[in-house]
């Protein structure tokens, strides 16, 4: 129970690698904050969570859009107390060539997959501040470090999105408040779906993964819950790739 009574405010924690992270957890007696916009999905994670011991709330936010974001500050606020711990994990795609992007779809990758990680983090890391812990976690990509066609925005918004983690990193460095990146290769989520469903595409990915299989979304999860712990204390302004060994390639 070594997060006891920490609250961990989790974005995109309706499914996928954000709902894997909340019920690793979960266990540990954490209380969650659980954010994304679809709430019926919301209140079946926190359920799970429950079950796993943790204390769960559910909170509907478009993290895309400021207002929504105050708002959220003072809900969690006022149901769970101060955030220890921040989870930036919302995030999207839209694979097509640069040329045939429209200028409405990349503000939509950069405001979802950056900005609002600028948003939660300027409106979460003051509860962290002069209490002596805190914890940034932000899902980048491996597609921050290395690319593919028809990853132009997501690319520049997940390596923004480093660049982002190492200055508050610098920033927050004498308070105990980390900021850490999590890079992931290939995981088998809805946001993959697409690529796992087309034989090619599948094994275009597979080719490019030394391990020669997709990453189990709890693995994310338990990575997550290290760099909470105070074992990971000293694990800051940098990025941790879970990839099968893509980039090593
Ligand atoms: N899966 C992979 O292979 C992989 C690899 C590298 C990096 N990543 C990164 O890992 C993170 C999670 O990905 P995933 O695979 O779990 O994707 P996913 O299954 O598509 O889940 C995305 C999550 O983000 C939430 N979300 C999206 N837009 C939002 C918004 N405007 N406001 C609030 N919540 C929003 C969604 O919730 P609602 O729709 O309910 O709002 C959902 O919970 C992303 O940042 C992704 O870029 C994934």
């Amino acid at each position: 129970m070594y997060l006891a009574g920490r609250v961990a405010v989790i974005t995109g924690a309706s499914r996928g690698l954000g709902k894997a992270m909340a019920l690793a957890l979960a266990p540990s007696g954490v209380r969650l904050a659980l954010v994304a916009r679809d709430v019926e999905r919301l209140s079946s994670v926190a359920a799970e969570a429950r079950e796993l011991g943790a204390e769960a709330e559910i909170f509907q936010a478009d993290i895309a859009d400021e207002a929504q974001v105050l708002q959220l500050e003072q809900q969690v606020k006022s149901k769970l107390g101060p955030a220890d711990i921040l989870i930036n994990n919302a995030g999207i795609n839209i694979r097509k060539l640069c040329v045939d992007y429209t200028l409405a779809e990349w503000n939509s990758v950069l405001t979802v997959n950056l900005t609002s990680v600028f948003l939660m983090c300027r409106s979460f890391v003051p509860h962290m501040q002069g209490r002596g812990y805190g914890r940034v976690i932000n899902i980048t990509s491996i597609m921050a470090h290395i690319s593919l066609p028809q990853r132009t925005a997501y690319s520049a918004s997940k390596a923004g999105l480093l660049g982002f983690t190492r200055s508050l990193a610098l920033e927050l460095a004498r308070e105990g408040i980390t900021v850490v990146a999590i890079s992931p290769g290939p995981f088998a989520t809805e946001m993959t779906e697409a690529i796992i469903n087309d034989p090619q595409k599948s094994e275009q990915f597979m080719s490019h993964t030394p391990m020669r299989r997709w990453g189990d979304p709890k693995d994310i999860g338990k990575l997550a819950l290290f760099l909470c712990s105070e074992d990971a204390s000293f694990i800051t302004g940098t990025d941790i790739l879970i990839d099968g060994g893509w980039c090593a390639e």
